[in-house]
């Protein structure tokens, strides 16, 4: 957005002089040599600010990955949809299937493609990173949002307090969570670092930052996504590949909607950050970390959470 803005800018000055008498016929042709650039730019995707790049979104299947995947494409990025099967997408009514996700992505300028498999499986990760390069090339930005707090039966888990929680409960969220976007880190770093290009975004939540006393197994995961992240970016920081965290508040996705009672109040959509966050304002801080507009940033958390939670550490 950033080059098309600042061609069109560069154009309507020379126009402007132009029409001043200030420019001359030199400049009228450079003029319109500048135009017909930035139409084709535009036309096929180049001067997007993502263009080019290989985004792989795990869990993008539906909710808060789905609306990330599709705001990296907008911003011109190749997309590798992921979830754990074809029919993730359907479980709370958000699309048919994944591929069916894939197709309507794919346009003239941006490819999206789809790839299945449990991230908590160090097999399944490693050969669904392999296929997705294969198709598209080097994974230049990697979002690891599959997860959730979901138990061992597919449920919320419950009783889910540090004192009272089933142990497979904790093994699942674990492995979903944390296990799952440290595998697919494995998997997907070092070749970003051999080509010295790569931004890698983890997801967290707001429980990662603050003690409570619910969803116990989840929040420590959490907890944890966001030291390992620290620990990934201090490693990667010679190669020039970057990693952050963004950590969300409570976001309507249709599984959020669909496993709780929620808040009339937080529902409002007047001006107050007293709510609930939507899938598309979480979307947008992970595409700044995607984008070069933070190439001198990381380690860093982000919190999209409307200021609920302020913390000096
Ligand atoms: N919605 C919120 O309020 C909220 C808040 C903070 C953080 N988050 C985090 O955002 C991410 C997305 O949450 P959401 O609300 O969109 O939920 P969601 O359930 O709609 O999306 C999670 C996706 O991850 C996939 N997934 C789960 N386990 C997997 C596994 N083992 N292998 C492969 N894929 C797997 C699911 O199939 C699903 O597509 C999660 O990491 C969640 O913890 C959500």
């Amino acid at each position: 957005m950033y080059k098309i803005t600042r061609r069109v800018f560069d154009l309507s000055r020379r126009l402007a002089g132009l029409f001043q008498g200030r420019t001359t016929a030199n400049d009228w042709e450079t003029g319109m040599a500048l135009a017909e650039d930035s139409v084709a730019s535009i036309v096929d995707g180049s001067a997007l600010p993502l263009a080019g790049e290989v985004a792989l979104v795990t869990g993008s299947g539906r909710g808060l990955g789905r609306a990330i995947a599709e705001k990296l494409n907008s911003l011109g990025a190749h997309i590798v949809l992921h979830d754990i099967n074809e029919d993730a997408p359907a479980r709370f009514g958000e699309a048919e299937s994944l591929s069916a996700l894939a197709k309507a992505l794919r346009s003239d300028t941006a490819e999206a493609v789809a790839v299945t498999g449990d991230v908590s499986n160090d097999v399944a990760v490693d050969e669904l990173v392999a296929r997705a390069q294969k198709m598209l090339g080097p994974i230049s930005i990697l979002v690891n949002c599959a997860g959730g707090d979901i138990g061992a039966d597919g449920n919320k888990p419950s009783p889910s307090s540090p004192t009272n929680f089933k142990l497979e409960d904790v093994h699942a969220v674990m492995n979903r969570n944390l296990i799952g976007t440290m595998l697919m880190c494995r998997a997907v770093a070092p070749r970003m670092a051999e080509e010295n290009k790569g931004s890698i975004i983890n997801i967290g939540s707001i429980l990662a930052h603050r003690g409570g006393s619910i969803e116990i197994g989840y929040a420590c995961a959490k907890a944890a996504i966001v030291h390992y992240t620290r620990c990934l970016a201090s490693e990667l920081r010679e190669s020039g590949v970057r990693a952050n965290v963004i950590s969300p508040g409570p976001t309507k996705t249709a599984r959020f909607l669909a496993t709780r009672e929620t808040s009339a109040a937080m529902h409002n959509e007047g001006p107050s950050l007293i709510r609930y966050a939507h899938p598309a304002e979480v979307a947008a801080a992970v595409s700044f970390f995607a984008g070069p507009s933070s190439r001198f940033i990381s380690g860093q958390v982000m919190l999209v959470d409307g200021a609920d939670g302020l913390y000096a550490a």
